[in-house]
């Protein structure tokens, strides 16, 4: 066993973009297969674990932004459940301190529960294998196995087919904007006709910002803008800044640019008060 005085206590769950997304067909499970190239970025939650915890099993507290749904339903708690179907845990008590959007295509939520997956492997040295993880994290949905490694990587199948790329970053800049719209991604999926008659995303890996203005295309932009204005007034935002690649992430509703040169400090200052936004920089 591992002392738990040295094992990861806090960790912190990123959002992801997703650079071209392509719904290709309906699968049989009802299911759609995708094909993205997902991207992580350093907005991130703030998860913390203690233990031994004050309930029998999970007790998750939440702070900082709102999260829908009861506590025993967060993909935290249905993590933890999943290890303890197969382990011996000791009760443990989470902290969430949310800062990344929900409903807003960056993947915070399940961000959230393959994190709980890897804090717990860690702390409790459980001995899960990277691909014992991602499959655990397939359970909890279809965005989590990228999680597990965070690394840029073409996404398909479901999601749970996660192949890692190079994708040319190096000095570029990115903005995020979420315009504080909610999206359910199931509704999203509604708005699609999905078509596999069209070359998949390999091509685009090993490539940059520059490249992907030719091309790189999300099928969720348009029906998304058609109906939220606001999002089409973000993604414009970032095409006015100068911005080499703009586009929307997941189902939306957060939309992000690429930049050659730092934004100005004032950027953002014009966006309605209910936008979030983010800025960030890839090292050289
Ligand atoms: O897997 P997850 O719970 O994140 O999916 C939420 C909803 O999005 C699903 O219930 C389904 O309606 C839709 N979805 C889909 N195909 C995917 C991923 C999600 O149809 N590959």
């Amino acid at each position: 066993m591992v002392d738990p005085g040295t094992a990861a206590r806090v960790a912190f769950p990123n959002a992801k973009v997703n650079l071209g997304l392509q719904v290709r067909h309906r699968r049989e499970d009802g299911f759609h297969a995708l094909d993205s190239l997902f991207l992580p970025i350093p907005w991130c939650d703030t998860l913390e674990v203690a233990t031994p915890g004050t309930g029998d099993g999970c007790t998750l507290h939440l702070h900082g932004l709102p999260v829908a749904g009861a506590p025993e339903d967060n993909l935290i708690c249905r993590a933890h459940a999943l290890l303890a179907e197969r382990h011996a845990l000791p009760p443990v008590d989470f902290h969430l301190i949310k800062a990344l959007p929900s409903g807003a295509g960056l993947g915070g939520g399940s961000a959230d529960g393959a994190f709980a997956l890897t804090l717990l492997n860690s702390l409790f040295d459980l001995g899960h294998s990277i691909k014992e993880l991602e499959e655990l994290a397939a359970q909890l949905g279809s965005d989590c196995p990228f999680f597990v490694r965070n690394v840029p990587a073409r996404v398909t199948g479901r999601g749970e087919h996660v192949d890692p790329i190079d994708l040319h970053l190096k000095g570029w800049h990115i903005a995020l904007i979420n315009p504080g719209i909610h999206i359910s991604t199931a509704d999203a999926f509604g708005w699609i006709r999905p078509h596999d008659d069209r070359p998949g995303l390999d091509a685009w890996t090993g490539s940059g910002p520059e490249e992907w203005s030719s091309g790189l295309a999300n099928d969720f932009t348009a029906p998304a803008v058609d109906r939220h204005p606001a999002i089409g007034a973000a993604l414009n935002v970032l095409r006015e800044k100068g911005a080499t690649f703009a586009d929307m992430s997941g189902s939306g509703s957060t939309v992000f640019g690429f930049f050659r040169a730092p934004l100005p400090q004032n950027w953002a200052d014009a966006l309605p008060s209910e936008c979030r936004t983010w800025t960030g920089q890839f090292p050289d």
